[in-house]
């Protein structure tokens, strides 16, 4: 699949008054925007056509950030999401855009790190629909999913009081193109709003709906409090300042994946400011001169 969603919007109430001075996805997350790791995840599993979607006060903040995509060897696109209606509303915000593909939806506050899992059920995915399981300590406070020992799925529940399971489903789904007609057929829930988990049930009630469990080796990190925001900040900040590597820089990963060449690598650095950032880049870039670039395949976490 080559098709991608990140849904940004929300009011982000959770945050305030964080979320007064700019919409929480673009809250930073140690180093960067927050919406540059959910970017990195879908770039790294190859997805270059993405389609990103905020509300009308704060999408021209997001365009001014990351324009036309080029830069990076990738295509953005932009659409409004007039009111929080639901995750599931951005099948609909973005039907022209899907024009009856599979596409990756990511939520633009999760961050994933770790190796290659989810690039390999991006590559690999062509119908129905994907979505993974995390193992957490409070599975109430997400979509949770059931399923046995062959990986079936037997029951998805969005928040329950009394989770049948400890396994969460993270806000990155894979659905085929008939996911805008299934949620032209969904009915909003009793907060108002288009649910994701109503989606999954459509296609579990067609048979057609996987879940693959996601192992200790990826981290997948909340960050809609700002405690949860502080975490994800240190979890980023400890890997960074040990491996000295970053996590999430879109430059970066659009040079290892071969998106923009090396000479556009430097441009791209050459007209940032003085900072860490462009320190950073700088070394990387010297560094992919004289060692070959990672292949696509098995690409690590960047
Ligand atoms: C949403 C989804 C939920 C999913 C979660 C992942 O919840 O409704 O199924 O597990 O994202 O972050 P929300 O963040 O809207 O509470």
């Amino acid at each position: 699949m080559d098709k991608g969603i990140i849904l940004a919007g929300g009011s982000g109430t959770r945050l305030y008054p964080l979320s007064r001075v700019a919409s929480k996805q673009l809250q930073a997350i140690y180093d960067k925007p927050m919406v540059y790791y959910p970017l990195s995840t879908l770039m790294l599993a190859g997805i270059r056509r993405l389609c990103v979607i905020s509300t009308p006060h704060d999408l021209p903040r997001f365009e001014d950030l990351m324009g036309d995509g080029r830069q990076w060897g990738i295509e953005l696109t932009y659409r409004a999401q007039p009111e929080p209606r639901g995750i599931a509303q951005a099948f609909l915000i973005a039907e022209d855009f899907i024009a009856g593909d599979p596409v990756c939806l990511i939520l633009g506050d999760n961050l994933f790190y770790g190796r290659s899992e989810i690039s390999n059920y991006c590559r690999g995915f062509s119908s129905g629909g994907l979505i993974f399981a995390y193992r957490v300590r409070d599975p109430e406070r997400y979509g949770v999913v059931e399923f046995d020992r062959d990986g079936r799925v037997l029951s998805i529940e969005e928040k329950p009081r009394q989770p049948r399971s400890s396994y969460a489903i993270p806000g990155i789904y894979l659905f085929d193109g008939q996911v805008t007609e299934i949620c032209r057929g969904l009915r909003p829930s009793a907060r108002g709003e288009l649910e994701i988990t109503d989606v999954q049930k459509v296609y579990l009630s067609h048979n057609q709906l996987r879940v693959a469990p996601l192992g200790r080796g990826t981290a997948w990190l909340d960050t809609g409090t700002t405690s949860a925001l502080q975490e994800a900040s240190n979890f980023v900040a400890i890997l960074e300042k040990r491996q000295g590597s970053k996590v999430g820089c879109p430059e970066e990963v659009a040079a290892r994946m071969g998106f923009i060449g090396l000479d556009q690598f430097d441009a791209l650095v050459a007209a940032m400011p003085d900072c860490e950032y462009s320190a950073y880049l700088k070394d990387i870039g010297q560094e992919m001169r004289h060692v070959r670039p990672a292949p696509p395949t098995g690409a690590g976490p960047v």
